[in-house]
């Protein structure tokens, strides 16, 4: 069951690589939804929540953190996870508030399974175990080339990378891989955009997509 049938707001989520884009277009269209009289929560994964924020900085800026092994990662992205959940999304699920959130489960399931080649049980049951049943009512994936998103990543960096942004093209093209398997076995929930498209144009298809959803 998606968040929007069993509650009165609704959750859409935003996956894909780094540098796809995602960031921009929820800023784009949570401005939008709000200019229309919608109550709006814009929200991201690791993080949202001040427990989450200090898991997020572990995972990602620890200094120590490249040590870290792919299970605790899989924890530790799954803890932040429940606490945003039970903190954040829940209750503004049901007050009738629409989430737009950068990335959710599918993160954990492209990268800690897909990419880090977790097995696909224990990222479904703590994943599961994380989201308290929560689905979301679509998932956009913003799909650029592994090369591309590298590419990205690198104009946009202007101190060292970091844990994540210092994975190589294999890596990435694994992520990217793992996002359109995903995309093809749930084509109701996921809609993928092409983020070497014009942002307008993109803007514009997400718009109508969220609007046929609410
Ligand atoms: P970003 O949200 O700024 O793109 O950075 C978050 C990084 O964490 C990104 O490299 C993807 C990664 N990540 C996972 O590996 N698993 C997850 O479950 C989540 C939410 C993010």
């Amino acid at each position: 069951m998606t968040a929007g049938e069993e509650y009165a707001g609704k959750l859409f989520t935003f996956e894909g690589s780094e540098g796809s884009g995602k960031t921009t277009q929820i800023e784009l269209l949570a401005d939008e939804l709000e200019g229309m009289g919608h109550a709006v929560i814009v929200t991201r994964e690791p993080g949202g929540t001040e427990i989450g924020e200090e898991i997020r900085h572990l995972l990602i800026h620890n200094s120590a953190s490249e040590k870290m092994t792919p299970e605790a990662e899989l924890l530790l992205f799954a803890a932040a996870r429940a606490q945003l959940v039970r903190e954040v999304m829940l209750p503004a699920l049901q007050e009738g508030k629409i989430i737009l959130c950068d990335r959710f489960l599918d993160s954990t399931t492209v990268y800690q399974g897909a990419a880090r080649s977790i097995s696909s049980d224990p990222v479904s049951f703590i994943n599961q175990f994380a989201v308290q049943g929560i689905v979301p009512d679509l998932t956009f994936i913003l799909d650029v080339p592994a090369e591309e998103s590298i590419a990205r990543v690198r104009r946009r960096i202007t101190d060292l990378p970091d844990r994540m942004e210092q994975e190589n093209i294999d890596f990435y093209r694994k992520v990217r891989e793992g996002y359109l398997l995903l995309a093809r076995s749930l084509p109701q929930r996921f809609h993928v955009v092409d983020g070497t498209e014009a942002l307008k144009n993109n803007q514009e298809v997400i718009l109508k997509t969220v609007l046929e959803h609410i």
